[in-house]
């Protein structure tokens, strides 16, 4: 980035924080006490516009598919759940403390070394003598009960994906759903960061909106289909289809997920796409998209769409001791038309790959795999081929994972808007705006009756207030001048006006009885509208 262009991207986001301070969408927490670090709360519009997204999500996500169902769990959980994810032992960074300055750093953040699609995340460090790096787990603990000790340790949850794993049998015995199907939730996670950072969009209380999408191993797709669709470019994702493997399905939701940002106002220029390396992949993930929003601070990933293969229910199969797994009556018969020997040349294919990559864990940790791991590793795939051919398998999962203050943050970024205008005496003065889509603005519509000082006037705006607000959230307002009143509502993305004047109540012109006016936030365009039909042309132009 220029450093004029840095300059004037830092200046943009200045003027967004303040506005969100001034307007109530977004103050520090606790900011009577001075702040909390990575704390944030969301004051009238901003719990508004939050809500809005959080039931733009869950409406795309669930209500409007026969596949996905939805689940609210509890932040705290058994803390076996964590160790079985991995989370107790593998999420944390790696930091290292600078001996002259007394800086922390994440160790990839130092010397140089920095991911070239996230460059905002380099940070200028003194020449000074470094620790050896140390991991920082970033989950916050806490005790359930009284007693402060070791065995009454519990979590605040990281993620919400794993109470969808921990209920996965019950929600599978509970409702009518057959794999392909997900479980989706939205909820808030906490992650002590070392660095919170960029306003809102590193915070240690978060809100999440997380799908586990669960699908068929390949291999039973194989069996039931012959074939696997594979992915290439130009391939139809547009309607799943039953012979789809992983990776399509990955693609599918990469797709879904860009479409549901388009529909609430985000435009694919808005948006970028980040393939993880394998050495940026989680530990459970075999591929990862970052689905990155170009924020004034950096172009910086609003969403993880995760293919988590059976990492997780396979984790908690073995620490609970009960296969978290699915009957396929489908794959049941397909599987016992096959004959002997096709049954041995999958069993043959599945052991090398156990092998393989029993090999391959081992080598990371810088040994060589021992035969007994192998022979485990071997066992292990035997009994899981041998379930297979009986129509079980552990479903494996694409995750779909958004935050949602991040989204909340890159709707204000993308939705701000800055016009030089003339007023009615010819004076150039700044217009600030925000262009919220219909679907997420907080505050929908503007009602004001033309002067507050004729009760015909007021009575009648009061009674189109009411006629309006069940169904949007209204802004009604009497105070300063018509334009004065536009203007506030302008800069707090009101996407529509309604006025109601003289020629509302007939005098004027009587064919103008009953009508009211209907100012276009964007365009400041004017229409007539009559009352009997204003509820219909308002919802209308909400979608
Ligand atoms: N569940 C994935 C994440 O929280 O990043």
């Amino acid at each position: 980035m220029s450093q004029a262009k840095d300059h004037n991207n830092t200046a943009l986001m200045e003027k967004i924080v303040s506005l969100c301070k001034r307007r109530g969408i977004i103050f520090q927490s606790s900011e009577i006490y001075g702040g909390l670090n990575g704390f944030w709360d969301y004051g009238p519009l901003g719990a508004e516009l939050k809500r809005n997204l959080r039931d733009a999500w869950w409406r795309t996500m669930t209500r409007e598919r026969e596949d996905v169902v939805g689940l609210d769990a509890t932040i705290i959980m058994h803390p076996s759940i964590w160790k079985a994810s991995g989370h107790v032992d593998t999420f944390c960074d790696m930091m290292v403390d600078c001996k002259t300055c007394k800086g922390r750093f994440r160790a990839d953040h130092i010397g140089g070394i920095s991911c070239p699609q996230k460059p905002s995340k380099c940070v200028a460090d003194c020449a000074g003598e470094k620790t050896e790096p140390r991991p920082f787990n970033l989950m916050f603990q806490t005790y359930v009960g009284p007693i402060i000790s070791e065995e009454n340790v519990a979590y605040l949850r990281p993620e919400t994906a794993q109470a969808i794993f921990a209920q996965y049998k019950n929600v599978l015995d509970s409702s009518r759903v057959k794999v392909p199907f997900g479980i989706c939730q939205i909820g808030k996670a906490f992650r002590n960061e070392i660095t919170p950072r960029n306003y809102t969009f590193r915070s240690r209380e978060f809100e999440q909106m997380e799908l586990e999408f669960f699908i068929k191993p390949d291999e039973a797709i194989e069996i039931i289909h012959g074939v696997v669709a594979q992915w290439s470019e130009g391939a139809d994702i547009s309607e799943p289809r039953a012979n789809w493997g992983w990776e399509m399905w990955h693609r599918y939701w990469v797709e879904e997920r860009t479409r549901f940002y388009e529909s609430i106002g985000l435009t694919r220029d808005h948006l970028d796409y980040h393939w993880q390396t394998p050495d940026e992949l989680a530990h459970y993930a075999r591929a990862c998209v970052d689905i990155l929003f170009k924020f004034p601070f950096g172009t910086e990933e609003l969403e993880g769409i995760a293919a988590r293969g059976d990492f997780d229910l396979s984790q908690h199969s073995d620490f609970v001791g009960k296969y978290q797994d699915f009957f396929d009556e489908e794959l049941k018969a397909a599987a016992a038309k096959l004959t002997d020997e096709e049954k041995q040349v999958l069993m043959t294919k599945k052991l090398a790959e156990a092998e393989e990559k029993t090999r391959k864990l081992a080598a990371k940790d810088q040994r060589e795999a021992s035969e007994d791991e192998i022979t485990g590793a071997k066992a292990k795939m035997q009994t899981w081929c041998e379930r297979l051919f009986k129509g079980f398998y552990i479903p494996h999962v694409i995750e779909p994972s958004a935050g949602l203050d991040r989204l909340a943050l890159a709707i204000l970024c993308a939705a701000f808007q800055e016009e030089e205008k003339e007023d009615i005496n010819g004076k150039k003065e700044m217009r600030t705006y925000l262009r919220f889509h219909p679907r997420v603005a907080p505050t929908k519509i503007g009602i004001y009756p033309l002067l507050k000082n004729k009760p015909e006037l007021v009575a009648k705006a009061r009674e189109v207030y009411r006629m309006l607000k069940s169904d949007l959230n209204c802004f009604y307002d009497e105070t300063a001048a018509i334009g004065r009143r536009y203007a506030r509502q302008d800069e707090v993305g009101t996407p529509f006006g309604v006025t109601i004047d003289f020629e509302t109540l007939g005098e004027n012109a009587p064919e103008l009885l009953d009508t009211v006016t209907v100012r276009e936030r964007d365009s400041g365009a004017q229409s007539r509208v009559p009352l009997s039909e204003l509820r219909a042309f308002l919802l209308a132009r909400m979608q």
